[in-house]
């Protein structure tokens, strides 16, 4: 099967995602997209002991060195980044050194953050191993760190030299892990691509099974759709937005429920289901996002939770966000608008069915 590649056009930062079976087997020369010899490879517990070798192999000549953070997103922190920041310091890295990230979106975004901020930016390299990481947080330039006070709250845009997508280290990746990253895809599909949201509906059994040409596809058309966007409005000032389609309500249910809990893709598999709900989307639609998403292994309603806690999050939101909160709404499949004109009433009865379901 062959290799493709998509480009994220930035001009003169316009870099390749480069999607393909066994890349890390040496089906690449990731070694000529790094400016120089110095190179810090950042992996984690989990990942680094399945793929650091392979990825190693290829990169002979290079004054390597690698450092394997703990895994978790609660290791998403600024001790984290300070800790990527020593090593780059300890090996004298100069500012043509490359940080490769090999791992989920964790480590990509503290090592991307890393990246970043050491001598003002050095090159950074996305090696991305799990499907939300593949179809998602390795592209478009998003790095950074939580904080206690808020998620990602900590962060810069520094976009990727190269994307490497080795679909084959999904073999590897927990089910639940794969279905999360799943929501992502039928994301892109809802919001942008019909006829790949079609193609979802008619392919999803191949993609549980990782069938690799149905995996590749699905890959690369993410990408695609992520990278045009993204070319588009690099710095969310507007149809980037257009990407967190279901996250208002994802984040609602991800901060009442403490996060952990759920994975990010099923609390966005839900919240799409609700925001779905809020549009004026012919119901026909709605039927067949909630029935891909259930095809899919994913929850279409949000975790029982007591009382008033989605309503109470969403308005803490609202509050943060200057008092207005705006959704993604539906028009139809494939075709998505931001908005901050939604019907309140119709709101309240989304998130009072949440507070029932459980009652
Ligand atoms: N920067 C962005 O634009 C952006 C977009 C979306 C999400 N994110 C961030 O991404 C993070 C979530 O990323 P994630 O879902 O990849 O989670 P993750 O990085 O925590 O990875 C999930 C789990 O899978 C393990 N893993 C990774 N690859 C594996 C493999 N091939 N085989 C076996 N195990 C593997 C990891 O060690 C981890 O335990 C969040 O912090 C979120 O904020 C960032
Ligand atoms: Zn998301």
């Amino acid at each position: 099967m062959a290799t493709t590649t998509v480009t994220v056009t930035l001009g003169h930062r316009s870099y390749p995602i480069v999607i393909g079976r066994n890349l890390l087997g040496g089906n690449y020369d990731i070694a000529a997209h790094l400016p120089g010899p110095d190179c810090l490879i950042v992996s984690n517990e989990t990942v680094g002991p399945l793929y650091l070798d392979r990825l190693k192999a290829n990169l002979p000549g290079r004054k390597l060195d690698a450092l394997l953070v703990k895994d978790g997103e609660v290791w998403k922190t600024l001790a984290t980044a300070s800790s990527i920041l020593d090593r780059l310091v300890g090996m004298r890295a100069r500012r043509d050194a490359t940080v490769i990230a090999l791992g989920g979106g964790v480590v990509g975004d503290v090592a991307g953050f890393a990246a970043a901020c050491y001598m003002r930016g050095i090159a950074f390299v996305q090696v991305p191993t799990t499907l939300l990481a593949q179809v998602d947080s390795s592209v478009g330039g998003k790095t950074g760190v939580n904080h206690a006070g808020g998620k990602n709250l900590i962060g810069a845009f520094h976009q990727p030299r190269l994307v490497l997508i080795d679909t084959d280290t999904l073999l590897s990746l927990p089910d639940r892990e794969f279905r999360a990253g799943l929501a992502e895809v039928i994301k892109h599909g809802a919001i942008a691509d019909a006829q790949f949201f079609a193609w979802l509906e008619e392919n999803m059994v191949k993609l549980l099974d990782k069938d690799a040409e149905a995996l590749a596809f699905a890959v690369r058309r993410s990408c695609e759709i992520k990278a045009s966007v993204v070319a588009e409005d690099e710095t969310e000032r507007g149809r980037r937005a257009l990407l967190n389609f279901g996250h208002t309500f994802a984040h609602a249910i991800e901060n009442s429920l403490g996060y952990g809990e759920w994975l990010h893709g099923e609390a966005v598999a839900a919240g799409m289901v609700m925001a779905a709900a809020l549009s004026d989307v012919d119901q026909r639609h709605r039927d067949r996002l909630r029935d891909l998403l259930e095809t899919a292994g994913l929850p279409v309603a949000p975790p029982p939770l007591g009382g008033n806690r989605l309503r109470e999050s969403m308005e803490l939101d609202k509050k943060a966000r200057g008092g207005q909160l705006r959704f993604v709404l539906l028009d139809r499949i494939g075709a998505a608008r931001i908005s901050s004109e939604y019907c309140a009433q119709r709101l309240q009865d989304i998130l009072g069915q949440a507070a029932s379901a459980i009652s």
